[in-house]
């Protein structure tokens, strides 16, 4: 692994993560990884290929193979995200490629596919890393670790008004049950479950805007490099 600085952002669906890892990375001026787009890339893969999401070997051979693109471009919010040359940025984001996701993600052998394209993504001068076993199994060794949380009901109250502006309308109630679904999944999970790092710094964002999430975490990076 590299020696350049890691900061892991763990946590459930919704808590803010990826807004907050986007923001603190282009503070910092770090490399970005939005681990749950490899997952949810994986799924749309298996589904255009015809692989069974029961199908652990069939899935991990998949991984293995990925064409997978991240670009930033200035002034766009968000990383677009390609398969094989094809920009699927969008569609990996809906409720049901993050179902898929989180079905694939059940699978060691599929967990142990993706870890090394995970870590080549660590460089000068840092990473960010987003995701769910980034402080716990990715990158152990990171010097930075958040654990981001919010309440369900928040949550789904924020996924819904993200969902909502691109035109997508899905009911909160549905969403909080979807969300607690996906929780028990990723919690329960026998290989790298949903959970903090012991060393990792447990924010709470409920009711707490992104801006002062993102002046704590920055906090906390400051704190652990000096
Ligand atoms: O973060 P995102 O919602 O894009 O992740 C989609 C799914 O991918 C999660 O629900 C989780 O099951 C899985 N995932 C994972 N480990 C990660 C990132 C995502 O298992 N590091």
């Amino acid at each position: 692994m590299a020696d350049a600085p890691v900061l892991t952002i763990d946590g459930p669906s919704g808590s803010g993560k990826g807004t907050v890892a986007r923001r603190v990375a282009e503070i910092l001026g770090w490399r970005l990884l939005d681990s749950g787009a490899l997952y949810r890339i994986l799924g749309l893969a298996a589904e255009r290929a015809g692989v069974s999401l029961e199908d652990e070997k069939g899935l991990a051979e998949l991984a293995r193979g990925l064409e997978i693109g991240f670009e930033s471009r200035p002034g766009e919010e968000g990383v677009r995200v390609s398969l094989g040359g094809e920009d699927v940025s969008r569609e990996i984001r809906t409720e049901s490629a993050g179902d898929r996701a989180s079905r694939v993600a059940r699978w060691p052998a599929v967990r142990e596919a993706l870890l090394e394209r995970q870590r080549d993504f660590a460089g000068p001068p840092g990473l960010v890393a987003d995701g769910r076993d980034m402080g716990t199994v990715v990158f152990p060794g990171a010097c930075c670790k958040v654990y981001l949380t919010a309440s369900a009901e928040e949550r789904a109250r924020r996924r819904h008004k993200q969902l909502k502006e691109k035109g997508l309308n899905v009911s909160i109630q549905t969403l909080c049950r979807e969300i607690a679904e996906r929780d028990r999944r990723d919690a329960e999970r026998s290989v790298a479950p949903l959970r903090p790092a012991p060393d990792a710094v447990v924010i709470d964002s409920t009711g707490v805007t992104i801006d002062q999430v993102v002046d704590r975490v920055l906090a906390v990076v400051r704190e652990r490099l000096s």
